[in-house]
């Protein structure tokens, strides 16, 4: 329970919501409660009024007697009717109170989620899988959303008829009130267990259906391999698989389903049978009226429906408590990539990395070791190395996705820990490694937030990454809309909007993880020729695994499983001979037989 005190800010938030469901709860049980007294009124008067008209037999004063007691039941029906209406009239502002509060609370609370996620650092997301995440804002906040709403509605509910049918009936007869409350605690406990059950099965059913929906999923979208590969036979009855288990649950789940009403009508049933025996020896005795033993029938069906919700509300409580607990351990995580000086400047773009040791914080991984470079502002240099050598993680490091382990990176001479992180990151074009576009048009894509962009540098940019021909052909240019219901562009075409996106920005720091590997070699000149432009007076770091996208960079660092192993300018490595020479040497004559 101490999980969900989460959400009693919600509640003080929308007090009045609750308070007014509160007293409307009570009002329109109070409405359903009286006509049960009314009931008894009119039965006993039917009683005593049936003696006297026989009394009055072959008397003129028969006739009155009679329109007396027709005139009598008639108003003791309208009542009935009119109070009838205003419970129903009282039911419906219940619902748009508490149920309308459940759905502000949901609201709030999907946005206090989403908003946390944002703040949190990469590796987080590392850590959590994308399938948690999404778990946790749909399907827990709906479970809590049961809490907030329905829950509460039906516990009120449950309180307040409990309340005054037991306030009426002790004041009717004590003595059978205590029977009929007999069987109330056993027909609680039943139904909470069954319900337990219920739940517990539903639950199955709804994981063994997900899994079910990722299979298919997964069979869709990798229909081009499943068919070249022959597999349909086996996917298929690797379907059918999952769903005979998803048949099997969902009978086993009927079965106890069915168990439910079964086990209320005989529960009911038999506080009804105690109401007509201890009842009548009760009127025998002249304790009571007949009247009351029909009061009495009504009230044991309205103890019978909060019954059944008690059982149901504790097990919704208790989902609720469960999904909160893991919205709460996600909503307590902090980012650690935080400023404490919170510097915000515009960078010149001098950049010093000193000594730095990085391990993944997730894997153990030592991505680099002793790494040291200086790049002065508006000069470029170009990062050579083969696949794991630390390459991408040094661009982490820049953006300060991550912080470094050992070692300072400094900006402009601060180190970047005193820096405000958005001002960082929003001056430095980072185009990373694994290309993503989102399934918006290829103008949105370029802007992506900066909706002071002028179309003049969207086009500008998209010209510079060499991008700008591929979109005219386009029939719908820069709207031409992308992703799984648009356009498909080819691996070269995504990277290339990848460099847009981050040029058309005109960032002070320019960084190119191995942006170019799609592209063939004469595009990749091309592009590089363009940047050269892009270039003079911003600082870019190109990292890279080809020598050809290293030549125009003023320096070169050669890099090896985290360390330095050569650097320099293009002359004095292929000077010195030693692995960068090496490199280039095989890239180039590859390069000459491709051509
Ligand atoms: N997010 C991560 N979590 C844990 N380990 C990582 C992560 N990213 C990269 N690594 C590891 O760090 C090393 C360097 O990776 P990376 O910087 O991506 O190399 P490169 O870009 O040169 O291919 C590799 O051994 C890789 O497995
Ligand atoms: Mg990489």
């Amino acid at each position: 329970m101490k999980y969900l005190k989460h959400l009693n800010k919600y509640f003080l938030k929308y007090k009045w919501y609750l308070i007014l469901g509160t007293v409307f709860t009570a009002v329109s049980n109070l409405f359903g409660v009286v006509p049960a007294q009314i009931v008894r009124y009119a039965l006993d008067l039917v009683k005593e009024t049936i003696d006297l008209y026989f009394l009055f037999d072959g008397f003129k004063l028969q006739s009155s007697v009679y329109e007396f007691f027709a005139f009598s039941i008639l108003l003791y029906g309208l009542m009935i009717l009119v109070l009838a209406l205003l419970k129903g009239v009282f039911l419906f502002l219940v619902r748009q109170t508490l149920i309308v509060m459940s759905r502000h609370i949901e609201f709030d609370l999907k946005n206090e989620i989403y908003h946390h996620y944002q703040t949190l650092p990469l590796s987080f997301y590392r850590k959590n899988n994308t399938g948690d995440l999404m778990a946790r804002i749909s399907e827990d906040v709906n479970k809590v959303r049961m809490y907030v709403g329905p829950a509460i509605m039906y516990g009120l509910n449950l309180i307040t008829v409990f309340i005054l049918v037991i306030w009426y009936m002790l004041s009717v007869n004590q003595k059978l009130t205590l029977w009929v409350l007999l069987p109330v605690p056993f027909l609680s406990f039943s139904i909470y267990f069954v319900n337990t059950i219920i739940m517990r099965k539903s639950e199955q059913i709804q994981a063994n259906l997900s899994k079910i929906s990722t299979f298919t999923q997964e069979a869709f979208s990798g229909i081009r391999v499943l068919k070249s590969f022959v597999q349909e036979e086996p996917s298929t009855i690797a379907f059918t698989k999952q769903a005979n288990i998803y048949r099997q649950k969902s009978l086993d789940l009927v079965k106890v389903d069915s168990l439910f009403s079964p086990l209320v009508s005989v529960l009911a049933g038999l506080s009804s049978v105690i109401v007509v025996y201890v009842g009548g020896m009760e009127v025998m005795a002249g304790r009571l009226t007949p009247g009351s033993i029909t009061e009495f029938i009504m009230y044991v069906y309205m103890l019978t429906w909060p019954m059944i919700a008690l059982g149901w509300t504790a097990s919704q409580i208790q989902r609720a408590a469960a999904s909160q607990q893991r919205i709460n351990e996600f909503l307590n995580i902090k980012t650690d990539i935080v400023s404490k000086q919170n510097i915000s400047k515009e960078i010149e773009g001098d950049i010093e990395v000193r000594h730095v040791h990085f391990v993944y914080p997730d894997s153990g991984i030592v991505a680099l070791k002793d790494f040291s470079m200086k790049v002065s502002a508006g000069e470029s240099v170009a990062i050579l190395g083969t696949t794991g050598s630390g390459k991408s993680t040094i661009a982490n490091l820049l953006c300060r996705m991550y912080d470094v382990s050992e070692g300072e990176i400094r900006i402009d001479k601060i180190p970047i820990k005193n820096l405000n992180v958005n001002g960082l990151r929003s001056q430095i074009g980072y185009v990373p490694q694994d290309v993503f576009l989102f399934s918006d048009s290829i103008r949105n894509n370029v802007k992506f937030g900066a909706d002071e962009m002028t179309e003049e540098q969207i086009i500008q940019a998209a010209k510079d990454a060499d991008l700008y021909d591929n979109v005219i052909d386009f029939p719908e240019g820069f709207d031409t809309v992308l992703g799984e219901r648009g356009v498909t562009l080819s691996g070269g075409q995504k990277q290339r909007l990848s460099i847009a996106r981050a040029i058309a920005r005109e960032p002070r720091i320019l960084i190119l993880d191995d942006c170019l590997s799609a592209v063939d070699t004469k595009t990749e000149n091309q592009i590089l020729n363009n940047l050269q432009g892009i270039m003079k007076g911003r600082t870019s770091v190109i990292i890279s695994h080809r020598v050809s996208s290293a030549k125009l960079a003023d320096r070169i660092i050669m890099l090896d499983d985290g360390y330095i192993v050569e650097q320099g300018t293009h002359d004095d490595l292929m000077e010195a001979n030693g692995v960068y020479r090496e490199l280039y040497d095989k890239q180039m004559s590859v390069e000459e037989v491709a051509t």
